[in-house]
């Protein structure tokens, strides 16, 4: 049986792909950003998953404003890069997983959720930019380390689907996968944000109370999140801050009860607040903590320690 054992949660600031495609990595500005991901490649080479599921939003490449898709689940056997302006980045061909992407379509649309189904998409930075994150830099004429499988959401045009519908997808999208035969280890990535306003006059708003309280609620209390309407989103985080609905469709496809085992966040880069966060399902966690001695290097979650402090008070009772 395939599983959601871990989300990811990531900024795709546009010009993050740009330096790291120009060489800037090194440069005081992008290496504050870059550095903040190190730990999560090293995560993502350990876990090292069979396929990923990447929540992002098209910035009219696949689709114009002429044609604006809610949802939009790619089943095409490969996604190739857009040409955004400045020709395409200079990154891989992303490979898909048609089967369980068609698997995905006929749960989840049969679980009364109506995607679109993409048999031919171009992918832009929305979705290329948290994968170099994660994966790091990759050779265009070289391979991403698994497939992915893209689901882009529109909140680029009014009305975006609601907090609440996005967490719902996720929950449709962890039983579909659960219900794939096939025995894949799937890491679901929510995309966008954190807060950014980019034109108009409040251009270059950043709020990192608010992004620091959306971090620290993806794991403590999601439905909180899940009722945040569209107008907090715009009046605290910014008209593009909307994009943060996308992070709940990652949230909703994991189980109730999460570990957050590494968080980062840096402000600005370009003018938006940088986020990213990784949770563990929890069996996941057991296994992986078992598995792997370096995981003891890991800064164990606030959640861990409460545990811990409970179980032994619950043993000093006993005793
Ligand atoms: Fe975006």
């Amino acid at each position: 049986m395939a599983r959601i054992i871990a989300g990811v949660g990531s900024s795709h600031v546009p010009a993050i792909g740009a330096a790291l495609d120009n060489g800037k990595t090194e440069e005081p500005y992008w290496k504050r950003v870059f550095s903040g991901f190190e730990r999560s490649q090293a995560w993502m080479r350990e876990t090292k998953p069979d396929l990923a599921i990447i929540v992002y939003n098209d910035h009219a490449s696949a689709f114009s404003v002429e044609m604006i898709p809610t949802f939009a689940l790619g089943c095409a056997a490969e996604f190739p890069p857009a040409d955004e302006g400045w020709g395409p980045r200079p990154v891989p061909v992303v490979q898909g997983h048609p089967a369980l992407a068609s698997h995905i379509a006929q749960s989840v649309i049969l679980d009364e959720f109506d995607l679109t189904i993409c048999n031919k998409m171009e992918v832009d930075h929305g979705m290329t930019v948290p994968m170099n994150l994660l994966f790091g830099k990759v050779d265009r004429n070289s391979h991403w380390p698994c497939p992915v499988i893209p689901l882009a959401v529109n909140v680029v045009m009014y009305p975006p689907p609601t907090g609440h519908r996005c967490f719902m997808l996720g929950r449709a999208i962890k039983k579909a996968v659960e219900s794939f035969p096939d025995d894949l280890r799937v890491v679901i990535f929510g995309t966008g944000g954190l807060s950014h306003q980019i034109s108009g006059p409040r251009a270059g708003l950043i709020n990192s109370k608010w992004d620091k309280s959306f971090l620290d609620n993806l794991s403590k209390d999601p439905q909180r999140l899940v009722k945040i309407p569209h107008i907090d989103y715009m009046r605290e985080a910014g008209a593009e801050g909307v994009e943060m609905v996308m992070w709940l469709i990652m949230r909703g496809a994991l189980d109730d009860k999460v570990d957050e085992v590494y968080r980062f966040y840096t402000v600005p880069a370009s003018n938006t607040a940088v986020g990213h966060i990784i949770l563990e399902n929890r069996r996941r966690s057991a296994t992986s903590a078992a598995r792997k001695p370096s995981a003891g290097k890991r800064k164990p979650a606030a959640g861990k320690h409460k545990r811990a402090a409970a179980r032994t008070k619950v043993e000093r009772k006993r005793s």
